[in-house]
């Protein structure tokens, strides 16, 4: 009776805020939504010198690489969503490659043992950065501006500093010892940043203005290049001149699939997010999820074991698309869809397949970046880029004022080991030279009724393709505007390990228990924090209203009518 009550509050409290927050931000007519205030200002600021959303991911980006070095980056990767204000849509891979003397091999020992941390930390992690190469291709398919006036706020930020959260002292606190370890007691991040302090990084302000005059040449060419490479070499690693200039970006078309009334464009592989996120999707549509309370016990057993089912579909079929032919529309069919859910019963947890699940190999934190932006003309872009680990592999180019990514844990670098997210992968996603390695990043763009409806993404790993999900659903189906769908406590399961993680309020006792009693493996140990969505949703009539996580400092930033 009590819970009833509770549940009919939550629902008067959602549509009051929903009513609210459509009164509060009725008047936008542009926004840029990242991990950082002063990114999402920056990304408005070229919006209102007359840039457009591709204009303004390009300085967003850069000023994260600077405010935000645990995951923005210039040395990492990513992926891009988006769809223009006529209706074109498409996406970039920029994703990191694996090195040309790389091989299946290279993390195990001679017994065929994995060595730890050597895919994780230091320099045999790094994979061949695509993150500039990326933004240059962006710029000139889309770009209205000048270059140079893109880099130009970033390279201010790094000069003239930027301002040190709490959660952002947390998170240097909690890496220094490994910043030492991999490059010394003189390391630039390894001084004591205090919140509120003031940090000033010159020598990544230089590389930026080496970048400004000479584009994806001032990163892959000359002495930024020499830097990057002599320094993975001396922490170990195997990237060559010849890497950095053969690296580039590929337009790939999007992966689209329709959700009732909802026409959903993803990132297709090498991400996995776009065919996990339409196979999650179309294995909960025929049960009309909303018909289920919101984090009820029965909403949650559909979601984990349609979860479950793409997750381990995810393992064995899908890798890099230039090295592998993946069977897309079969994956995400809706014959092949609806008999994966044949087996689902909601009296009993379904069992992963007993397969060995290999150790986590480390408790990273989870750090990696999405912002959403729209421009007033309705461009609209889907950006999730990463250095994969918190500040990647850790090893810092200190003449370039900048850390390296790990991105080669993406790789299943032996078979039935996981990776550090817990995702065990197959021979499809091996290790070869050139291959990009399988991603879970899902920056995410959909229609309603052919209008634009959302624009979203996520940090977190395995868990982006569901956050990104459970946005979704909470919007469309559980009736939340979109702060308080991004707010809602968010839980996990990704087929092996068994377990349901779960942040705090998403199960109460009774209905923890009665998950147990069904099979399901909910503990209160594996309660976190799950994802850090920011997002943009566009009314029918086309009000705008935006969602930044609380989890993180992440901001919006608009430009109002
Ligand atoms: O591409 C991927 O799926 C991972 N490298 C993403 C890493 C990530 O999201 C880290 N944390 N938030």
């Amino acid at each position: 009776m009590i819970l009833r009550l509770l549940i009919k509050l939550t629902h008067i409290t959602i549509v009051l805020s929903f009513l609210s927050s459509c009164n509060k931000t009725k008047d936008i007519k542009a926004a840029v939504v990242s991990a950082r205030k002063e990114a999402s200002d920056i990304g408005i600021s070229v919006l209102n010198k007359g840039g457009s959303a591709f204009d303004a991911m390009i300085a967003t980006d850069l000023a994260l690489t600077v405010c935000f070095p645990n995951a923005g980056n210039i040395s990492g990767g990513g992926f891009l969503v988006y769809r223009t204000a006529s209706g074109e849509v498409g996406s970039l891979d920029y994703r990191e490659k694996a090195p040309l003397s790389a091989y299946e091999k290279m993390y195990l020992d001679v017994n065929g043992d994995v060595i730890p941390e050597k895919s994780t930390l230091g320099g045999l992690a790094v994979g061949v950065p695509g993150t500039v190469a990326g933004l240059v291709e962006i710029h000139s398919k889309f770009g209205t501006l000048p270059w140079e006036d893109l880099v130009k706020p970033a390279i201010d930020l790094a000069t003239n500093g930027y301002i040190v959260t709490e959660k952002q002292e947390r998170s240097l606190k909690s890496k220094k010892d490994d910043f030492i370890k991999i490059n010394g007691k003189k390391t630039f991040y390894a001084q004591d940043f205090k919140a509120g302090d003031t940090v000033k990084n010159i020598a990544l302000a230089e590389t930026l203005k080496r970048i400004s005059k000479y584009g994806a040449k001032g990163f892959y060419q000359g002495p930024v290049a020499e830097a990057l490479v002599k320094r993975v070499r001396e922490a170990g690693g195997i990237i060559t001149h010849e890497d950095l200039i053969k690296y580039k970006p590929v337009w790939r078309e999007p992966l689209n699939f329709r959700y009732k009334n909802l026409n959903i464009y993803s990132m297709g592989p090498p991400s996995s997010g776009g065919i996990c996120l339409g196979q999650i999707l179309k294995m909960i549509e025929p049960y009309n999820i909303n018909q289920y309370d919101h984090n009820s016990e029965k909403a949650i057993q559909l979601i984990v074991e349609a979860e479950r089912r793409s997750y381990s579909d995810r393992s064995k079929y899908l890798g890099d698309p230039d090295f592998n032919k993946i069977s897309y529309n079969q994956l995400i069919s809706h014959n092949y869809l609806n008999n994966r859910m044949k087996s689902f019963t909601f009296d009993l947890a379904s069992e992963s397949k007993d397969i060995k699940a290999g150790k986590i190999a480390s408790k990273e934190s989870e750090e990696t970046t999405h912002y959403s932006i729209l421009d007033k003309e309705g461009n609209a872009v889907a950006v999730t880029t990463t250095l994969n680990g918190s500040y990647g592999s850790k090893v810092f180019v200190e003449d370039g004022g900048y850390f390296l990514n790990n991105e080669m844990d993406d790789f299943s670098i032996k078979p039935g080991f996981a990776n550090m997210f817990g995702l065990i992968g197959s021979e499809i996603n091996s290790i070869k030279a050139e291959k990009r390695m399988l991603s879970s990043m899902t920056p995410t763009i959909i229609l309603k009724d052919n209008k634009l409806y959302m624009i979203l993404g996520t940090p977190g790993g395995s868990t982006i393709i569901t956050s990104v999900l459970q946005t979704i659903l909470n919007v469309y189906e559980f009736g939340m505007d979109i702060q308080s769908a991004i707010n809602a406590p968010r839980f996990h399961h990704q087929w092996l390990p068994e377990k349901i993680e779960f942040e705090n309020g998403v199960f109460d006792e009774l209905s923890m228990k009665k998950l147990q009693d069904k099979g399901y493996d909910v503990k209160q140990e594996y309660n976190r924090v799950i994802g850090r969505v920011d997002a943009i949703l566009v009314s029918k009539s086309g009000i705008i209203t935006t969602g930044a996580d609380p989890r993180g400092d992440d901001r919006a930033s608009h430009i109002y009518y």
